[in-house]
């Protein structure tokens, strides 16, 4: 189907045959929902075994009694973990509790209320920003939205953010303080950075504000579907260009074992870590260190991480080849939209002829498939070109992916056809 090129008589027929169809997929009471990046109850169940691993042994290796107070930096064994999923070193990392969005947020809290590592706090600053590549995770751009930092966007490009865009805004603008960065497996293109980018990215500290960080948030960083994906490291790249004070890496388990009982860790340079924790320490005596010690008992051996996640990927990838194929197949040889072809993470980025998203939501919701809202990939939910829509296939069943999948290329289509009726 190529619209452009197509003539009113061809679009009012394609219109009626789209309507009959989509009518009858209504009748059909669906309820289905493609919105957030949630693993599988089969995914879960991986973890099981999680539950009583511990057998009542408590202590970990260096003979921390894991259920009394205290730690603040997590166990050894947990930040081993952590050292390994974001390949840095242990002394690097702090292992906190469930949720990496929480130690990206009370590091984000640091830097606006206390400064990092000597540097001047961010609320004295008269407008602070961050950098927001987009298409985005939306709760990146929920915490700077919720503590008023302003957000300025620059576009994704296949090997990251548009670094010319990046560069520029920070030579004209001392108040950028922070760039969002989902560097493997970005949320929701799927694309990985290059080595020139994250190389350009390491540079930045040199002429930025003092207390600009680029919040590295790897939360796919072993997520891979097939052959491992290399991500270039940024530690490396950073101390090279002697700016190891410029980053704040992140990641969890929460896609590794039970979503709402993982772990995360934050990795960070000494004088860094040394900011977090003074925070940290005025709200907590401590993370769960039970949960940390059932994490590096389940996971004795990073080799035994690696199987696990290929565990996850054997059921990942057919959900994802169900999406890739219905698109191909729908829009392969198409002007109605384009999409990346992910090679891990948790999403597929679809981009609509510009001004259809939101109709495509919408026409999807009448019919039973939630899908996530259109903007939601951009700061304070508003897509300027209304073309983005981030497709989730890991939490349904594949049938259930497969129908709702139908649904959403015929809503595509519709969408289209009638966006382009009405131009005409
Ligand atoms: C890029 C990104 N970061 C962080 C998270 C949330 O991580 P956590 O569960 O560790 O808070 C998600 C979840 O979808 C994500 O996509």
């Amino acid at each position: 189907m190529r619209i452009d090129s197509a003539t009113r008589d061809q679009l009012q027929e394609w219109e009626k045959e789209l309507s009959a169809q989509y009518q009858r997929i209504c009748q059909h009471e669906l309820s289905l929902d493609i919105t957030r990046g949630k693993p599988s109850a089969e995914q879960l169940h991986l973890s099981d075994r999680l539950d009583g691993i511990l057998n009542g042994d408590f202590r970990a290796a260096d003979g921390t009694d894991t259920r009394n107070y205290g730690g603040l930096e997590g166990l050894v064994c947990a930040r081993e973990l952590g050292a390994d999923i974001l390949q840095v070193p242990t002394e690097e990392v702090l292992a906190g509790g469930n949720s990496s969005l929480t130690l990206m947020y009370h590091a984000v809290l640091t830097g606006y209320l206390f400064g990092f590592a000597g540097s001047k706090p961010w609320r004295e600053l008269q407008s602070p920003k961050f950098l927001c590549p987009v298409p985005g995770y939306d709760r990146h751009f929920s915490i700077c939205e919720q503590l008023g930092i302003g957000m300025v966007t620059v576009p994704m490009t296949d090997s990251g953010p548009d670094m010319d865009a990046v560069e520029e805004q920070i030579r004209n603008d001392r108040d950028i303080i922070g760039i969002w960065c989902v560097p493997k497996f970005s949320n929701p293109t799927g694309v990985t950075y290059s080595k020139e980018t994250v190389d350009r990215l390491a540079q930045l500290g040199q002429f930025a504000n003092p207390g600009f960080r680029i919040f590295w948030d790897n939360a796919y960083a072993i997520h891979d579907l097939e052959q491992q994906v290399n991500l270039p490291s940024i530690r490396a790249a950073t101390q090279e260009h002697d700016t190891a004070d410029s980053v704040l890496q992140f990641a969890s388990t929460s896609k590794v074992t039970h979503a709402g009982a993982g772990v995360a860790f934050v990795s960070a340079s000494t004088a860094n870590l040394a900011s977090l924790k003074k925070q940290m320490q005025a709200m907590t005596i401590g993370p769960d260190k039970v949960n940390q010690l059932r994490h590096s008992r389940f996971f004795a051996e990073f080799t035994m991480l690696r199987e696990h996640m290929q565990k996850h990927a054997q059921i990942l990838k057919p959900k994802f080849e169900c999406v890739l194929n219905q698109l191909e197949s729908a829009f392969g040889d198409s002007d109605l939209g384009g999409w990346e072809k992910p090679k891990g993470g948790y999403f597929v980025s679809f981009n609509t002829r510009p001004g259809c998203a939101a109709a495509v939501v919408k026409l999807a919701a009448d019919a039973g498939v939630k899908l996530t809202p259109a903007g939601a990939t951009f700061p304070y939910g508003k897509d300027p070109e209304d073309r983005n829509i981030r497709i989730a296939p890991s939490f349904p069943p594949l049938e259930e992916l497969d129908t709702a999948m139908s649904v959403f290329v015929l809503c595509v289509k519709l969408a289209s056809v009638r966006q382009q009726l009405e131009k005409l």
